[in-house]
């Protein structure tokens, strides 16, 4: 069965359908004192596919409570899909007493599971904290479905740690230049400051490409720039809408075109579907726990 975490209903139930295994219906409750219980009351079936994106830290306390019940209901083989992992950005530890929060987090979650799925991490190795195996399914490629008659298109990575994301939507599109900036961001203030390239944007429309918009800063300062530039639409597309407080505001009052992302985290930009993607590594042999 398909179990859902309560942040991932809707690509939950997208993947039921794309893989025809049946949709568990999950609880999410609280107790007086603020605990949670998430539990799978009808739970039936010798394996369970938990999705659960962890954009919260309640999310990762239901995750683990999902991963319990579905053993006490008698799964034998746990597959765990992390759409978004949150905390992989904490991927080293970075000032004197910092933990890696995220093999912190990989370690609790990797108790519960026999295997892990990953959607774009912010960097694969974080892969390398689960102590079972892990498979990071790339599904950047969806992005470029919903991009339709663009005008002598460029592909821009805001920084370069999303160049190949920028090049995969590029190539998905099938046409079109790929460039990108240089960022800096003050890890005090979270300030972001970005080196645009000389790329020539005036009249053209211009998709910038991020695996994750969080606080907005990255993409609206590129959204900024490129419309100071002439640019004639700029659209934001990223795998990971997370989009936290005035995120959505930050890029409108940049001038953005349009907000496109996918349902790893599920927002009202999340036009397209990982569902399919998803579906395509469950169905390999050893993720479906027969190998
Ligand atoms: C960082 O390297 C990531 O690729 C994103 O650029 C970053 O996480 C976006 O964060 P924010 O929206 O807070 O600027």
């Amino acid at each position: 069965m398909i179990v859902p975490g309560s942040s991932s209903q809707l690509l939950a139930a997208a993947l039921a359908e794309e893989t025809g295994r049946p949709l568990a219906t999950a609880t999410y409750d609280r107790f007086p004192d603020g605990e949670r219980l998430a539990a799978v009351p009808e739970f039936d079936g010798r394996e369970a596919v938990v999705v659960a994106t962890t954009d919260s830290d309640e999310a990762w306390v239901e995750l683990l409570q999902l991963q319990d019940a579905v053993r006490e209901a008698g799964a034998e083989h746990v597959t765990t899909v992390i759409p978004y992992m949150g905390y992989a950005r904490q991927d080293e530890s970075f000032g004197e007493g910092q933990p890696v929060s995220a093999r912190a987090m990989a370690q609790a979650i990797g108790t519960g599971t026999d295997r892990v799925v990953l959607i774009n991490p912010h960097e694969p190795a974080v892969g390398e904290f689960y102590p079972v195996p892990v498979e990071a399914v790339d599904a950047a490629s969806v992005l470029a479905a919903p991009l339709s008659a663009l005008r002598d298109p460029l592909f821009l990575a805001p920084d370069q740690g999303a160049v190949e994301i920028a090049a995969t939507v590029r190539d998905a599109y099938g046409s079109g230049e790929t460039d990108h900036f240089e960022k800096h961001r003050d890890r005090e203030t979270g300030a972001v400051d970005l080196t645009p390239s000389d790329a020539a944007v005036a009249g053209r429309d211009v998709v910038v490409v991020d695996d994750i918009v969080a606080t907005g800063s990255t993409m609206s300062e590129a959204v900024d720039v490129l419309t100071d530039r002439g640019a004639e639409r700029v659209v934001a597309v990223c795998v990971h809408p997370v989009l936290v407080g005035n995120a959505t505001t930050k890029l409108r009052a940049a001038g953005v075109d349009r907000i496109v992302g996918t349902d790893t985290v599920e927002r009202g930009c999340s036009v397209v579907s990982v569902a399919p993607a998803l579906a395509e590594a469950l169905a390999t042999d050893a993720l479906a726990g027969e190998g």
